[in-house]
């Protein structure tokens, strides 16, 4: 009986070595301890021997119990270790590894500008007010002083939305003006605002002209207002916006909607005022034209001109940008390439 223990024991221990998980362990734990195993049935069969052979037998095969079930708590632990490792080992992360770059949006250069523009108005105690690209020939035309057949149309070539009569025609608005008259509409004096907003025109594109573009208008009107304070008002914003070494040239220009009416250029950042393509060869570069609020238009939306007196100006908003970074085509702002925008 000795002999089949050692041989039992040898043999339960040789199959524990190929045991590779917990669900096997249990298959060899019933095999080698459960009731119907080998040694139990040896372990039964005791009662039945001498006492010589049954106190030998016996202790014997306690022994080997022991041994077994202290062999299967240290397999257990080994698989049960190996768990919980080797998935920690097979899906290995390389802490060390540099992360994965996340390209990061940025604000289209126009819309910094506009941003920078509102700021330097509001700072002065503008306020900021939006109006509808689509807009009536009316606002757009007649309440400034262009009627019908007027000449000064030819200066606002336009995308017409529908021939209505007169007043009625609808367009793409082709300068942010018609605001003013909205303003001076719904709202009474004093008035000081700023709108910013697209404008559209109905012309081929070169390099100083787009279909679509952005201006800021401005309208101030109140009591005593003249055109020193325009031209103050123009002036501290070209600094702020330029520096106070910047060139700034304020000179007559002709608006039917203003009296008198002005221009404000300054100085060629691209070439220093030499004269090249941005430019086009003149060294100064327009970016607003202004004046004196017409009397007509204020008695139009009656606010009497014996009173009142207002300026307006309107400003490009790309020419901005283009000035102080030397952008020589304002056609590159809305083509979409990346490779421009990602610049600013
Ligand atoms: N609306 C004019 C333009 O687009 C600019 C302007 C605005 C001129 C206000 C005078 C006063 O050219």
């Amino acid at each position: 009986m000795l002999e089949q223990l050692k041989d039992l024991h040898a043999q339960a221990l040789d199959e524990l070595n190929k045991v590779n998980s917990l669900r096997e362990l249990e298959l060899w734990r019933v095999r080698h301890l459960g009731k119907k195993s080998s040694l139990t049935k040896i372990l039964r069969s005791l009662a039945a021997l001498p006492l010589e052979e049954r106190r030998n037998g016996g202790a014997k095969a306690n022994e080997i119990k022991r041994a077994l079930e202290s062999s299967l708590e240290e397999k257990k632990k080994l698989l049960q270790e190996a768990l919980l490792t080797s998935p920690l080992e097979s899906q290995t992360l390389d802490v060390t590894l540099p992360g994965r770059p996340l390209p990061t949006g940025r604000l289209h250069p126009t819309t910094q500008a506009l941003k920078e523009i509102c700021d330097v108005f509001k700072n002065m105690g503008f306020q900021v007010i939006e109006g509808p690209d689509v807009e009536w020939d009316y606002y757009n035309f007649e309440a400034l002083n262009i009627p019908q057949h007027h000449p000064a149309r030819d200066m606002f070539a336009t995308l017409w939305i529908d021939a209505g009569i007169g007043g009625k025609a609808r367009l793409l608005r082709t300068h942010t003006s018609p605001m003013q008259i909205r303003l001076m509409e719904r709202e009474r004096p004093p008035i000081r605002a700023i709108v910013p907003g697209r404008a559209y025109r109905y012309e081929a594109t070169d390099a100083t002209h787009e279909s679509m573009f952005y201006q800021v208008e401005g309208l101030a009107v109140d009591k005593n207002i003249t055109l020193a304070d325009l031209k103050g008002t123009l002036f501290d914003f070209c600094r702020c916006l330029f520096g106070e070494e910047r060139k700034v040239r304020f000179r007559c220009d002709y608006f039917p909607f203003v009296e008198p009416g002005v221009e404000v250029a300054i100085g060629c950042s691209a070439c220093g005022g030499a004269g090249c393509r941005l430019c086009g060869y003149s060294g100064w570069i327009e970016i607003l034209g202004a004046g004196m609020v017409h009397p007509d238009v204020l008695a139009r939306v009656n606010i009497d001109p014996e009173i009142y007196s207002g300026f307006a100006f309107g400003l490009g908003v790309e020419r901005i940008p283009m000035l102080r970074y030397g952008i020589d085509d304002i056609r590159l702002f809305y083509s979409n390439d990346l490779r421009f925008l990602r610049q600013f």
